[in-house]
Order: structure tokens, then sequence, then C-alpha cells
């Protein structure tokens, strides 16, 4: 009997139990159905890079410091010159609703809290707006490009008029990675009403009740906006159909010139082509392999960092996600030169597990364990960090 089972019998404070990512992965599982929990913990075929994601962290060593003055600390920084309380940020990921209802916006409110960007994915479940209204920061938004330019357009307006403060451009899925569990689990949204997943469903009767609570269950920017898809049965080929695989660098142009505002690139894995987003004009890139979940065999975002950041220099600002499962990985992306990372799965975890409050939990601990290595790598700001932290 996992220690999970023990609290929840004793009905104990699961909260004060809960001290490492870990540990809400854990309770997500006990409280998420499967398919959608399948959906977060997946990568595609072997899960080979997924994995790599994270435990190529634990290949780079800290360097121990001591007697030195560690009063005064700080992890304020900026990411394209915005104030952070710290250097993460939450991934944009789709689907986040079915994490626990209404998902994108108790998990914009928590980053709102923490001082930290929360992104918001083209594919949530909940809509700009709706995240908007529920909102009081400018949150950032993420972009899919689809083969319908005017519908990428009018993604970008109303990202605009909702006063989101950056836009990410995703590179890295102009054809779908295939992810086995998803095709397993016959994964769709909303969920299908076979007995197979009502099982699922029924064995997870908090989620239910919140799903049943709210409106937000469906893909909240995509139904009712997209020429042809007023009901969720055309979305799925829609969705199947409308991904550009021709999308170029010449689109990064006329998405810049809409947009107007502050561009991040995500997707960026290799010298080459970190070298050719210079040309866009971009404010910043990400390191990413999309979490494991695209090209599987491609190396891990931690070991392509230095790499790239050596490809760029100071000409664009260099972001990475991808497998950080705690502070102590966010101090050792930073030391090789991120100025800025991003956290998938630990936020949705953290999301399933308890809501709100969840995801508040997996930005605090990853704070307090960056504060902590920080101090015992000699460090009091975040901004003198640098490879002088590491073996
Ligand atoms: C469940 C899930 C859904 C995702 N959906 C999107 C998405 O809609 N758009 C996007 O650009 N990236 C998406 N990603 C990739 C994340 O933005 C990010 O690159 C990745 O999660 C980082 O790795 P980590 O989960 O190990 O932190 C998704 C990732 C996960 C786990």
């Amino acid at each position: 009997m996992s220690i999970f089972h023990l609290i929840e019998e004793q009905g104990s404070n699961v909260m004060a139990q809960v001290l490492e990512i870990a540990d809400l992965k854990k309770l997500a599982q006990r409280r998420v159905p499967k398919m959608f929990f399948d959906y977060a913990d997946s990568g595609s075929w072997t899960e080979g890079t997924y994995h790599a994601n994270e435990s190529d962290f634990q290949k780079i060593k800290f360097r121990q410091r001591v007697a030195v003055d560690m009063t005064n600390r700080t992890l304020a920084s900026q990411m394209v010159g915005q104030d952070v309380s710290m250097p993460v940020a939450i991934a944009p990921t789709g689907l986040t609703g079915m994490q626990r209802a209404d998902g994108e916006i108790l998990a914009a409110q928590a980053c709102e809290e923490a001082g930290v960007p929360f992104t918001l994915s083209t594919m949530s479940v909940c809509s700009i707006e709706a995240v908007a209204e529920k909102t009081t920061k400018p949150f950032w938004f993420q972009l899919y490009v689809m083969r319908d330019k005017d519908f990428a357009g009018r993604l970008i307006d109303r990202a605009k008029a909702a006063g989101c403060s950056a836009l990410v451009l995703t590179l890295d899925l102009q054809i779908l990675g295939q992810r086995h569990k998803d095709l397993r689990n016959g994964l769709s949204t909303p969920p299908k009403f076979t007995p197979h997943h009502i099982w699922q469903m029924a064995t997870r009767p908090g989620w239910c009740l919140g799903m049943l609570g709210t409106k937000n269950r469906s893909f909240g920017n995509i139904v009712g906006h997209a020429q042809g898809v007023e009901d969720l049965s055309s979305l799925s080929s829609w969705t199947a159909e409308q991904f550009d695989p021709k999308l170029s660098w010449d689109d990064v142009a006329w998405i810049k010139e809409r947009w107007g505002g502050k561009l991040i690139l995500k997707g960026i894995l290799d010298p080459e082509d970190a070298k050719m987003s210079l040309k866009t004009g971009a404010d910043a890139i990400i390191v990413s392999n999309h979490g494991g979940r695209q090209l599987d065999g491609a190396i891990s975002s931690i070991e392509a960092l230095p790499e790239i950041v050596e490809a760029v220099g100071d000409e664009v600002e260099v972001h990475m996600d991808g497998g950080i499962r705690s502070g102590q990985d966010v101090l050792k992306a930073v030391a090789l030169g991120a100025k800025g990372t991003y956290i998938g799965r630990p936020f949705l975890y953290g999301l399933g597990a308890m809501g709100k409050e969840g995801v508040t939990k997996s930005i605090e601990i990853i704070r307090n364990e960056m504060d902590i290595t920080m101090a015992l790598c000699g460090k009091r700001d975040i901004k003198d960090v640098d490879q002088s932290i590491l073996m």
C-alpha cells in the first residue's frame, strides 16, 4: 500500500506529505482517469527521448562551496524583458482542462500568484477569452500554425485582444509523433462513452464531479471559431488535417508582423536551426524536443543546450524545457546558459493531484529546491549563476 493510500484512508493532510514532484505524480495517477494521466506521462515510440530528458540532468554535478555568505538570496530575473520571480514558466500543454476541470484557468491563477508566466496552448480546453476573464495579469499564448492561415491569424488577434504579453510559436509539430499509450487508450476530447472509458472515469469520482460543474469540456480555442467546426464530430478530422506540414521560416515573418509583440520560437534542438532563428528577429528560442513526444531518438534538451548557447551567443535569449523535475534541474540549465526554463509535466501532475493548490505546490517545490541548491553552490543571486557552479 502506498503512502497516499494510507494518508487518504486516515484522512490526514495529504499536502503536508507532498515533498517532491514525484509525490504529485503518484497522487495525480490516483485522481485522474487513466487515459488523461497517460496522455501527460507519455513520449513517442520507445519513449527514449522522454526518459533521456530527465536522466541526462543526473549526469551533471554541482560544485559544493562552503563558508560563503548565504543571506539575502534572490531568484528574481527576467524572461523576454518581463519580470519573473524565478526563471521558470509553465509550458503550453494541450488538454490541460482534462487533468482537472477548468485546468487552464486554475494553472494561470496559480502562476499569477507565484509571479511566473503561464503559457496557454492552442489546444487548450479553456479558451483564451475564458482564461483572460478569470485572471488579472497577462499570460502567454502558444500558437500552432494551421493550414488555415486565416484561422491562425484570428488566433493571433484573439491573443492580442486578450492582452497576452508574449507569443510562443511551436515549430516542432508539423506532423504528430506517435504515442502508443494514446492510441491504446483511445484518447479523445471529450472522452468517448465506451464501457472501458466510463469505467476509467467512474473510478475517479472527484474528477467527474468537477467536469459536471464546468462547460469547458472541449477545445475552447477551436470549436465555434474555426470554419466548419461547430461540433465535436468534425473536430478530430479537422485537427488531423489542419497542422501545416509546409510550415517554413518564411511563415515566422508574417506571424511576427501580425503579432507585433514579444515572439518566442519553441522546439529548436539543433545549432543550425538556432542560427536560422536569428534571422527571424525572435526575442527568444526554446531548446525543446516537445518533452520527448515528437522525434524519439533525438537528444535530450539539456544535452542540446550548451551547443545552441554557443551557436547564438547573446544574439537571442535562449530558454529550455524538457525533463525538469526539480529546482536543481533548473539551476543546471541556468548554469549552462538558459535565461529561462519551462515545466510541463510537473505542473500537470500538480493540477491533476490537487487543482490550483497542486500547481502552486509544484512551483514552490521547484523554487525551494533551486534556492537551497544555489546557496550550497555559494551563490546568492540567480543572475550570478554560471558554469562555475558545475563540475
Ligand atoms: C500532455 C502534454 C501536452 C503538450 N501539449 C503541447 C502543446 O499543446 N503545445 C506545445 O507547444 N507543446 C506541448 N507540449 C510540450 C510542452 O510544452 C513542453 O515542451 C514539455 O512538456 C516539456 O517537457 P516536460 O514535460 O518534461 O517538462 C505538451 C507536453 C505535454 C506533456
